[in-house]
């Protein structure tokens, strides 16, 4: 047997002050700060970033003083540049797309950017009350002291409109239409009545809203017509070419290898390539040439779950394996992530792996591993 490389492991010490998932601000600190000691446009007010820097941030590129920006968004540059443009006015964003399209990710790094702050975030959920987005109180202290500001729970929409920051809403389609509601007068009024007080929180320069939502749950809860006037529309496309979408993976798979602390070179090019291909081509309906017609799963097989599938082999790989991906490595969670429905499903599946794996030689030993699986 081949003797495993053994992941470098960080230092006790260092593993203490780690976090297992740092800010998209705190990762990239290093990167805002860069951007913002070159950045000699002019910034919206409160803005960390120009417009300029923040799209810079999310695509990446090569400053001025050879700091290299890492793209953090793999796609095309004008939906990006009208996500910044819709956010330095008063109309609020709303990122639409499939599941893995991310959303999450860009609105994340969207508020890391301009606010310096990702964190002021509500889930939204078929139980999302209205104090989520308005406003709760501390029970404790209300029935001591009566209403007092002291007593209130600002929700993180309220903490931005304060402190003029971007407030993200995650799901939003997936909230009670009336609670959605709650955001209207929000949104044009840029003010949020207390009445218990008799006052009100205004909203200060700097103060957006990035919401995202799944086009899955159409239907669902849709926006009003009213709500969708105070937003910007983007669509977040799954990527355009088998190149691309290979590239985000590439990309994503070697930064979480380093902070899963793999071997830097686990995941080759052409094991990663040949998931990705597995995924478009069942996505798709159709092979890479397009000479033959496939079924595709229930499953969206969406490049986050490429993601996932090469990460698991990472894993796999570098404890129990050689340290290099191989077919062996990734077949397991590939089959998890296009089985999702066990019987229409493995039909699915099993078609593919016999008219198109069988019949690719360089394939071969996917096709074993996968039929090894039973
Ligand atoms: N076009 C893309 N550019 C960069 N990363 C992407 C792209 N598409 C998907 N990803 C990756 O997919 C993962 C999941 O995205 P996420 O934001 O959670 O999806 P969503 O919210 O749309 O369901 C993230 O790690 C992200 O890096
Ligand atoms: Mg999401």
């Amino acid at each position: 047997m081949t003797p495993t490389p053994s992941p470098a492991s960080p230092t006790t010490s260092e593993a203490d002050e780690q976090v297992l998932r740092p800010h998209a601000e705190q990762a990239f600190a290093d990167e805002l700060a860069a951007l913002a000691a070159v950045d000699e446009r002019p910034r919206p007010p409160r803005w960390h970033l120009s417009p300029w820097a923040v799209t810079t941030y999310l695509l990446g590129g090569t400053l001025d003083d050879g700091t290299v920006i890492t793209p953090k968004y793999v796609g095309r540059r004008r939906l990006m540049e009208v996500a910044v443009a819709s956010l330095a006015t008063d109309r609020a964003l709303l990122l639409l797309g499939v599941p893995g399209t991310a959303k999450t990710w860009v609105s994340e790094h969207l508020a890391a950017a301009i606010s310096g702050d990702s964190t002021l975030l509500v889930q939204g959920t078929a139980g999302t009350p209205e104090e989520s987005l308005r406003y709760g109180w501390n029970y404790a202290r209300l029935l001591a002291e009566g209403p007092s500001r002291a007593a209130l729970v600002p929700s993180p929409v309220m903490r931005a409109m304060e402190s003029g920051s971007v407030a993200r809403i995650e799901e939003l389609t997936r909230i009670p239409a009336d609670v959605q509601d709650a955001l209207i007068s929000l949104l044009s009024e840029k003010t949020m009545p207390v009445p218990e007080l008799d006052t009100e929180a205004q909203a200060r320069p700097g103060f957006n809203v990035i919401a995202t939502a799944n086009n899955r749950d159409k239907g669902v809860n849709d926006l009003s017509s009213a709500l969708q006037r105070r937003f910007t529309t983007v669509v977040l496309p799954l990527p355009d070419s088998l190149e691309e979408e290979v590239e985000i993976v590439r990309s994503r798979v070697a930064s979480l290898s380093s902070s899963l602390a793999l071997p830097e070179d686990v995941a080759p090019l052409a094991e990663v390539a040949r998931v990705v291909q597995v995924f478009r081509e069942l996505r798709s309906g159709s092979t890479d040439d397009q000479r033959t017609a496939l079924k595709s799963p229930s499953a969206t097989l969406s490049t986050a779950e490429a993601i996932s599938v090469v990460v698991n082999g990472a894993t796999l790989s570098a404890h129990f394996g050689d340290g290099r991906v191989n077919a062996e490595d990734v077949a397991a969670s590939l089959v998890g992530a296009v089985v999702k429905d066990p019987v229409a499903d493995r039909v699915v599946w099993q078609e593919y792996l016999e008219t198109v794996v069988r019949d690719r030689h360089e394939w071969a030993d996917l096709y074993r591993a996968c039929r090894d699986l039973g």
